[in-house]
């Protein structure tokens, strides 16, 4: 089997890229997929993160620093696709950069993480450009569609969080998951002890990212064993 490639982009920085791809990443192993991340960001966080782990307890995928390699890290992916079920490339938050796009051409999916903040749906628009433009590019030569999805994050309650949403709502071209992840402590914490929030045990965010992972194993057609 060659593994499915998920790209994890958004060119506005902090928006949760690195986050939802750990998560992501991690609770897939912890389901039972064999799982690469490719941290595409200069700045290591996916690979910092994956080093923070114990030797007891180590972090359930594999992270990759190929950063360096820029744009020529795609020659790299059909060796590592052989072995693993989900390959899944964290950007950089660069907007000159040319690795979102390569990834995107390669890519079985994007996600866009966006905080549901002004500036945030503002940038959407550059993102949701890219994907419309990779999707051309892929139809032009004769490949399949790009699938591409919005997951909210860091999400908080209040009205201004809500009409910042309806914003995005109104104008996007690409469709908003129902599955979210919300602002909450546990997240950054996983980051400390090099895990995912699951490894923790049962809490509110081990399930948002199984209703994660839960819909995006349909959108990917993978099967994955159950969260416990
Ligand atoms: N759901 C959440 N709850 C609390 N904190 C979060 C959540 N998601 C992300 N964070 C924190 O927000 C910050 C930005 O997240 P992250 O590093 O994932 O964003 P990014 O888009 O990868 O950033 P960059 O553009 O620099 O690569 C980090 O400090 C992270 O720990
Ligand atoms: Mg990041």
């Amino acid at each position: 089997m060659t593994a499915k490639i998920v790209t994890v982009f958004n060119q506005k920085g902090g928006c949760a890229k690195t986050m939802t791809t750990m998560q992501l990443a991690g609770t897939l192993g912890l389901r039972g997929l064999r799982v690469f991340v490719v941290d595409m960001d200069p700045q290591n966080t996916a690979a910092l993160w994956f080093h923070q782990a114990s030797a007891e307890t180590p972090f359930p995928a594999e992270v990759l620093s190929m950063a360096p390699l820029k744009e020529a890290f795609l020659e790299k992916l059909s060796a590592i696709a052989e072995k693993y079920d989900i390959i899944i490339i964290d950007c950089p938050p660069a907007l000159g950069s040319r690795v979102p796009w390569a990834a995107l051409v390669a890519s079985d999916l994007a996600i866009i993480p966006v905080v549901p903040v002004m500036d945030n749906v503002w940038a959407s628009k550059q993102a949701e450009e890219l994907v419309l433009e990779a999707r051309q590019a892929r139809t032009s030569r004769g490949g399949d569609n790009l699938k591409a999805v919005y997951l909210l994050s860091m999400v908080r309650r209040g009205n201004i969080f809500d009409s910042c949403l309806e914003t995005l709502k109104s104008g996007a071209q690409i469709p908003i998951l129902k599955s979210t992840l919300a602002m909450r402590n546990v997240f950054p914490e996983s980051q400390l002890y090099g895990c995912v929030v699951r490894s923790f045990g049962k809490s509110v965010a081990a399930s948002e990212v199984d209703a994660l992972v839960d819909e995006l194993a349909g959108l990917l057609e993978i099967k994955v064993s159950k969260a416990k």
